[in-house]
């Protein structure tokens, strides 16, 4: 097959495309509230700092990995690792990884559209507060709604993947990230204007270590992973559509800034609405859905408010799921010589049938008894899978392979070409090599219970006292 690889129209056309693929639920609804439940600023520090070191270090693996050998996952790690058998089998835990986190990350994104409607409709009209935080439990049960909005939403991630690289990522990433970020601009003057505006800046941006516990800390880099798409493949293959005059290191110092933005931008919204109303910042998951409806019945213009910040989720959500899409489907063209038309029609179909254990998760239409079994429901055990496993996993694997497989001179060569940052070659490849692999390393261990890093720090502390 010698069928030219699509490559993105101009430089910025690819900046927006990966700038909305990392920019998604995870800095806007995960960020958030992780910030509420971790103490505040301490967590966001961490998070900053952790994006900096380790999430933008391999996020300029992924891309000189994709650019360098031109192909997915799987093809990539076949090229470049020729002598190896096993390479390529990071790129099919990269699919399943995209799998399953597209089959839940549509439904969540299917309960935004769902808000966003039930906005226009004034659902909280003439209701009580409780009454409007129970829209969500009545949500989260219904069987028949979630499947409908999760399949709308897939629909409309296919649709756009489907029109291939520039016709439909570079098009529509280059549309609706920047109204995604002009929204997010409205809405934080807006909630500079809030009483509370001056605590949630407190809150967010003040550093009180005492209220960070050492599982806070792996979660601030688990968090950083996740917001920036890194460890299932998906900055990879944009990097594989990038030209070979583009600035890897410093796109990635734009992403990884642009995004901490987001994710600061994101706390700084909310938190000024919870503080404003009294509500405990550390509410949970159900942060946004349950809480912010109530907010915005009480403040001026509650319907287009309320519409807005709904739209501006399924914006953020679309110009992620179809980066986790084109994960797959790239693959599948490459691996199976699949048409677009197929690999889109036949990926999007699996994720969906994927996703129908996750809608019906709250209705207990299936997998009644799985919360008994294994804890959580299966929404809930997907998402933890997919974030404390299999992400990390690919992201450590990914740090492997390129500071000690990958030929040395092909990554300095990819890294330096284009670039005005040479200076900064040795930090990342120092970075990439130790710090990175060490620090991913250790959340796995502490995840999977085999340390415990809470009670390693008990015991140094009560040694030294
Ligand atoms: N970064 C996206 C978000 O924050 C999620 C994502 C993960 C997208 C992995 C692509 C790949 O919502």
């Amino acid at each position: 097959m010698s069928k030219q690889r699509e490559h993105w129209g101009t430089k910025l056309g690819f900046i927006m495309a990966t700038a909305g693929s990392a920019i998604g639920l995870g800095s806007l609804w995960r960020f958030p509230y992780l910030t509420g439940e971790n103490g505040g600023g301490a967590f966001v520090l961490l998070y900053v700092l952790f994006t900096l070191m380790i999430g933008i270090p391999i996020f300029i693996s992924e891309l000189i990995v994709g650019r360098s050998s031109q192909q997915s996952a799987i093809k990539a790690f076949m090229k470049l690792a020729p002598k190896s058998n096993h390479w390529h089998l990071l790129g099919w835990l990269n699919i399943l990884t995209a799998l399953f986190i597209l089959s839940y990350y549509s439904v969540v994104a299917g309960w935004t559209v769902n808000y966003a409607l039930m906005s226009l409709t004034q659902f909280t009209q003439g209701k009580t507060p409780d009454e409007i935080r129970s829209i969500f439990d009545i949500l989260y049960v219904s069987a028949d709604i979630n499947i409908f909005w999760h399949f709308i939403f897939m629909l409309l991630t296919a649709g756009i993947v489907f029109g291939g690289v520039r016709k439909g990522i570079e098009y529509w990433s280059e549309i609706l990230t920047p109204a995604l970020l002009i929204i997010l601009v409205g809405l934080f003057i807006f909630a500079t204007t809030l009483p509370g505006f001056k605590q949630a800046c407190y809150f967010t941006l003040y550093p009180d270590f005492s209220k960070l516990t050492a599982t806070g800390i792996l979660e601030a880099l688990g968090m950083s992973l996740f917001t920036l798409s890194i460890g299932i493949g998906a900055i990879l293959t944009y990097g594989s559509y990038m030209q070979s005059k583009s600035d890897i290191p410093k796109t990635g110092f734009i992403i990884g800034a642009v995004t901490a933005g987001v994710s600061l931008f994101g706390a700084l919204i909310i938190f000024p609405i919870t503080f404003t109303f009294g509500f405990a910042p550390e509410e949970g998951t159900g942060l946004v859905f349950k809480t912010l409806p109530v907010l915005f019945t009480q403040l001026p213009g509650t319907l287009i408010i309320s519409t807005v910040f709904f739209i501006l989720f399924i914006f953020t959500a679309l110009t992620s799921s179809i980066s986790i899409l084109e994960v797959i489907v790239a693959n599948l063209i490459e691996i199976l010589n699949w048409t677009r038309k197929k690999a889109v029609i036949v990926s999007s179909i699996v994720a969906f049938l994927l996703g129908i254990p996750t809608a019906l998760a709250g209705s207990g239409l299936l997998f009644g008894n799985w919360k008994k079994m294994y804890g959580k429901d299966f929404f809930t055990t997907l998402d933890y899978v997919c974030g404390s496993w299999l992400m990390p996993l690919g992201g450590l694997f990914i740090a492997i392979f390129v500071g000690f497989v990958m030929k040395r001179a092909r990554v300095k060569e990819e890294f330096l070409k284009g670039t005005t940052m040479n200076r900064f070659l040795n930090v990342w490849l120092f970075l990439i090599r130790w710090l990175v692999p060490i620090a991913v390393f250790i959340i796995i261990l502490e995840k999977s219970n085999i340390i415990n890093i809470n009670n390693i720090v008990q015991q140094i502390i009560r040694q030294e006292i």
